[in-house]
């Protein structure tokens, strides 16, 4: 069965990365998402894509100059329709809850933090404790672009499965090595380019192969055809019928 990761949440009908975006994927049966974590200046984790706010918020400039007491004044609806006015930039605590709540499981991609290494290890922990609160039936794949963050998260918390995300220009032919190295279960690739034998050679090397961003029906059912075990797309409020069985 392919799993629909919903990328960003439900992004094509809700603004990315809100709790509304996600929440939405129980009332379409999607129960898999995909987000984005980063650290703001006073340790909280918090669920948006860009290390600025200009583009999907009310406010401009950077996140990493952010309070928690910031977030809930931060409007991440009404760039993308009044109807989601007023909601608020959502912390992985909250998201958390989301999950627990609407019985969620997440694909936690942990952003590469552009402030360094002492910042990068405060999001590793603060990521792993944040996690910590998930019920015991809550599944969760941390991913990331950074396998170096990667492989220290595994050496601190190794019992998190990891998927390491891989651009078209990054997936070299010694990605396995870095899987290995790093101790993934799961491959992230860029749906550009992928072929029918590197979906072959990943899945008989028992690695698990996710595709991104798909929002293409056709290539959805190609990659499906051809064996990948998950695909995220914008669109998982339609995409969901192409798990096997629905
Ligand atoms: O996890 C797949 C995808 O989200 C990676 O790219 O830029 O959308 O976070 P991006
Ligand atoms: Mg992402």
């Amino acid at each position: 069965m392919a799993r629909i990761f919903a990328h960003r949440g439900m992004s094509a009908i809700a603004p990315e990365n809100t709790l509304a975006a996600i929440g939405q994927c129980a009332d379409y049966g999607v129960t898999w998402f995909e987000t984005d974590v980063d650290i703001i200046a006073d340790g909280t984790v918090v669920v948006i894509h860009d290390s600025h706010l200009d583009r999907t918020t009310n406010r401009t400039g950077s996140i990493y100059d952010l309070q928690a007491s910031d977030l809930e004044n931060i409007d991440t609806g009404s760039w993308f329709s009044q109807e989601f006015a007023g909601e608020g930039l959502p912390t992985l605590a909250q998201l958390v809850e989301l999950m627990n709540e609407k019985k969620l499981n997440g694909n936690i991609e942990i952003k590469s933090n552009e402030q360094g290494a002492e910042r990068t290890y405060q999001l590793i922990d603060a990521v792993i404790a944040e996690l910590e609160k998930l019920d015991d039936d809550r599944e969760v794949l941390i991913s990331s672009f950074n396998q170096l963050l990667l492989a220290e998260l595994k050496r601190r918390a190794p019992h998190l499965r990891l998927g390491v995300l891989f651009s078209k220009e990054a997936l070299g032919y010694d990605w396995r090595s870095i899987v290995e190295l790093v101790g993934a279960d799961a491959i992230h690739v860029d749906e550009d380019g992928l072929t029918r034998e590197m979906v072959q050679i990943a899945r008989s090397a028992g690695v698990e192969i996710n595709v991104w961003t798909v929002n293409s029906r056709a290539r959805a059912n190609e990659l499906i055809n051809w064996g990948v075990d998950g695909v995220i797309t914008d669109e998982a409020h339609t995409f969901i019928e192409l798990e096997s069985g629905r």
